[in-house]
């Protein structure tokens, strides 16, 4: 079989819906026109052809990963799939290359994705970098959620915000509540519009969509939800928070007590709930944990990634690396990553006068690792993962990467 790789036109949706349904076991029917705007752009797809046939398809969403308080572009792999009786040819490798090839060239310094299969995409340099946790928890317990203490407490129903069903056109303030949720975290991501637009509701006939509106009518939080199939007797459907963020806890409460307001029709709810949200942190809680999925990422652009990326205010360190990159050459070699007072420079070439000369050596996918704040620095060395590097390299790369654990909230 000769799989020829080109970029993707307009025609190809429809095989295309066919070749993803078959590898990810969801609709093969053609796509309804009326949703063709909520799929990711051909500028951002590459697919592969067998005479005529396709054969192979990856794509990628336009997003923002959010690390240290800083924004890194983002390619949001999505899609990967090879026709079986192309697989096992090294077809899914120059597909993906390829991919990373044309979102590097449109700017995105670092690749994140959902693996079915990580041996596969560590072959290509992705390393674990977050995790989407999901959990479940009864919607009666939300009915009550308060903030545990502090501004806000004991706000009630009538309190200081405003609850309305989304539109269209929230979806701006709603995408800058995310930014301003991200900013403070670890890992999370803004969106491209056409996948932001999924949030205010109108996808499916399943999916609803609120706003919080504080009294200056700025959107201050807001709740996507979809009702889905009972999962416990006794209720008519169970709930799946697609989103929930909030400007603060007030404002959270009043989404939570959204949620609850489904019991007794549904009794059970699904949603991340990382450590700090309000439902982990108001009392005791009947939480289950439903699934944990662990994201790879792939630095796409060494020196863009470290200086895209927050540093924590005042801190100071300077770090030698070698890094290994058999896919991008200009990321690989000796490079110097010095942050001063908080803020990063990169300098390429080895040793200059006063200053460390014995680098850490460094592969790709372990770097990735390191610089989303998944890997501890002293585990991966622990592990030989970074050879040459000295207990005070050690110390130095904890204190630089040093936040919150980075986790994701969407699927994509
Ligand atoms: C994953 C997929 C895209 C790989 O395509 P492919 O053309 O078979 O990949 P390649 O031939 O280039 O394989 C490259 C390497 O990936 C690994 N790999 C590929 N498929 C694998 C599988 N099913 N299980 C474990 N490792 C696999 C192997 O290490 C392989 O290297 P090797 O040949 O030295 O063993 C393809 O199997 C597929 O479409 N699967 C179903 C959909 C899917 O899982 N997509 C990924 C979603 S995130």
């Amino acid at each position: 079989m000769t799989v020829r790789l080109r970029a993707s036109t307009a025609a190809d949706v429809d095989g295309l819906a066919a070749l993803g349904g078959q590898a990810f076991a969801v609709a093969r029917t053609p796509v309804d026109p009326a949703h063709r705007h909520y799929l990711l752009a051909e500028h951002r797809r590459v697919v592969g052809e067998d005479g005529g046939r396709l054969v192979a398809h990856a794509g990628a969403w336009s997003f923002g990963q959010w690390f240290g308080g800083g924004r890194l572009p983002c390619a949001g792999v999505a899609g990967v799939s090879v026709a079986p009786e192309a697989r096992g040819d090294g077809v899914g490798t120059a597909l993906v290359t390829h991919l990373l090839r044309t979102v590097r060239d449109q700017g995105d310094v670092v690749a994140t994705l959902y693996p079915m299969n990580h041996r596969f995409y560590r072959s290509l340099g992705f390393g674990p970098s977050s995790v989407r946790r999901r959990d479940r928890v009864p919607t009666r317990e939300l009915a009550r959620t308060r903030p545990p203490n502090g501004p806000g407490a004991g706000a009630g129903p009538a309190g200081p915000v405003t609850l309305r069903p989304a539109t269209l056109d929230d979806v701006p303030a709603m995408e800058a509540v995310i930014v301003r949720r991200a900013r403070a975290g670890n890992g999370l991501l803004d969106h491209e519009p056409r996948h932001a637009a999924r949030l205010a509701g109108g996808a499916s006939g399943s999916t609803y969509a609120w706003v919080a509106v504080d009294a200056t009518g700025t959107v201050a939080g807001f709740l996507a939800s979809e009702h889905v199939p009972a999962v416990e007797p006794g209720e008519l459907f169970s709930v799946s928070v697609t989103d929930l963020a909030a400007d603060d806890v007030a404002v959270e409460a009043e989404l939570w007590r959204l949620v609850g307001a489904d019991h007794p029709g549904a009794r059970t709810v699904e949603a991340a709930l990382p450590a700090g949200s309000l439902p982990r942190l108001a009392g005791e809680r009947e939480i289950t944990p439903v699934s944990d999925f662990t994201l790879m990422s792939r630095l796409l652009d060494v020196e863009g990634a470290l200086l895209a990326r927050g540093w924590p205010p005042g801190s100071d360190g300077e770090l030698l690396f070698d890094v290994v990159d058999p896919l991008f050459a200009d990321n690989a070699g000796p490079l110097r990553l010095t942050v001063r007072s908080g803020v990063a420079e990169v300098a390429r070439g080895g040793a200059g006068p006063g200053r460390a000369t014995d680098p850490v050596t460094v592969d790709i996918a372990t770097l990735s690792s390191l610089v989303t704040g998944y890997l501890d620095p002293v585990t991966a060395a622990r592990a030989g993962l970074l050879p040459g590097a000295s207990p005070d390299d050690l110390t130095t790369m904890r204190r630089l990467l040093a936040g919150p654990a980075p986790h994701t909230v969407e699927f994509f």
